[in-house]
């Protein structure tokens, strides 16, 4: 059997409550023999702040780094709002993100058919929903220099933000996200602002030559990111798969999140290059949502973005497919059966705590494997 290192990043806010419903979930599978996961867990975000005066330490990058894959909660909140820019908490994750190399974000948006009230759309426009964000997220404006604020010295200052984008940033997302509309329906959507941006022009340019040259078999189109944003709450169906830059897939995927009834309901994959000898990628894993201050250690949080993001691990990282399926049918299972978080209650009192929930997934998962 084979043998995974899991390294835990639970981070702050809801992160750690939602952490422990997939820590039970790995126990079982460690029970059952299915895998062996060794688990080890470290600090990210205001908590690592706390302890470290960092967002994260490099004891805890270096256990990132080795690691089969990163299993990440949520960071922030009002707590750490004045903390100097550089250890905020969201550099933990950005740093992670970049000296891991995780360039590809996939953002898989899913509508549950017992969840279709839930959203703030009319059912017949999101029930059945598949659709996938492929987001760069090593590029673009959150990475590019110059990023300052100038003092001009008039009472005034300058802030800038640098999008820049290279031929092989555009050429690797786009393959990432045509290769998997070659296992799905064959569509992607590539979302820019070409008409202003010349990062725009170029994304256009390169996701063009390089669907002509090796993916023919797949049905490419582009559209404007602003556009793309009204169409995803149009007629969200139109779409397979969406590969855009990193601060579109930011917000396309946020819109996205509530196609589906709830920002608790949507998980995530970060990976990195195929390693040239082991073929293996660095990768990370997290729900969407953030940390959700307001509702952290109240039972309210809804843990099935994070236990369909380690879902996620177990296809992209662990080799066990077949078990990312069947903890698909767990979700659906309890969601069919009207199991409800708050978030997912559609105005009515909640039936279930966040720990209520990961046990109904739980015992729905116990019940496919027999
Ligand atoms: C996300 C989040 C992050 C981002 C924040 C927490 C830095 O919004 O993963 O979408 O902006 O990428
Ligand atoms: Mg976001």
């Amino acid at each position: 059997m084979a043998s995974y290192n899991l390294f835990l990043l639970p981070g702050d806010g809801i992160g750690p409550e939602v952490m422990k419903e997939v820590e039970a979930i790995i126990a079982w599978f460690n029970a059952q023999g299915i895998a062996r996961f060794e688990t080890d867990h470290g600090l990210v975000g205001g908590t690592a702040y706390d302890t470290h005066g960092q967002a994260i330490s490099e004891a805890d990058m270096a256990k990132a780094m080795a690691s089969d894959a990163v299993l990440f909660g949520a960071v922030g909140g009002p707590k750490w709002e004045k903390v100097p820019y550089e250890v905020r908490p969201e550099a933990g994750l950005l740093r992670l993100r970049k000296d891991l190399g995780l360039f590809a974000n996939l953002r898989p948006a899913i509508c549950y058919p017992a969840l279709a009230d839930a959203s703030s759309l009319k059912r017949e426009v999101v029930e059945g929903l598949d659709i996938l964000i492929v987001r760069e997220l090593t590029g673009g404006v959150y990475f590019g220099e110059p990023k300052t604020i100038t003092d001009l010295g008039n009472g005034q200052k300058r802030g800038i933000d640098t999008q820049v984008y290279e031929t092989y940033e555009i050429e690797r997302i786009s393959r990432v996200a045509f290769e998997l509309a070659r296992t799905r329906r064959k569509k992607v959507s590539s979302a820019e602002k070409r008409n202003v941006m010349k990062t725009g022009v170029l994304w256009n340019e390169v996701v063009t030559r390089v669907h002509a040259a090796e993916y023919p078999d797949i049905q490419l189109e582009h559209v404007l990111a602003d556009n793309c944003a009204m169409q995803l709450v149009r007629w969200p169906k139109q779409y397979d798969v969406i590969v855009t830059d990193n601060l579109f897939g930011d917000v396309l995927s946020d819109v996205a999140a509530m196609l589906t009834g709830s920002l608790g309901m949507l998980p995530s994959a970060s990976l990195g290059a195929p390693d040239q000898k082991t073929g293996r990628r660095k990768s990370l894993y997290e729900p969407v949502h953030g940390s959700a201050p307001d509702i952290a250690g109240t039972g309210a949080a809804n843990p099935i973005a994070m236990i369909a993001s380690f879902g996620m691990a177990l296809r992209y990282s662990l080799g066990l497919g077949e078990w990312a399926d069947k903890l698909d049918q767990a979700i659906a299972a309890v969601l069919a059966k009207g199991i409800r978080t708050r978030d997912i209650a559609g105005g009515q009192p909640a039936n279930a705590t966040t720990t209520q929930m990961g046990a109904a997934i739980l015992t729905e998962l116990k019940a496919l494997a027999v």
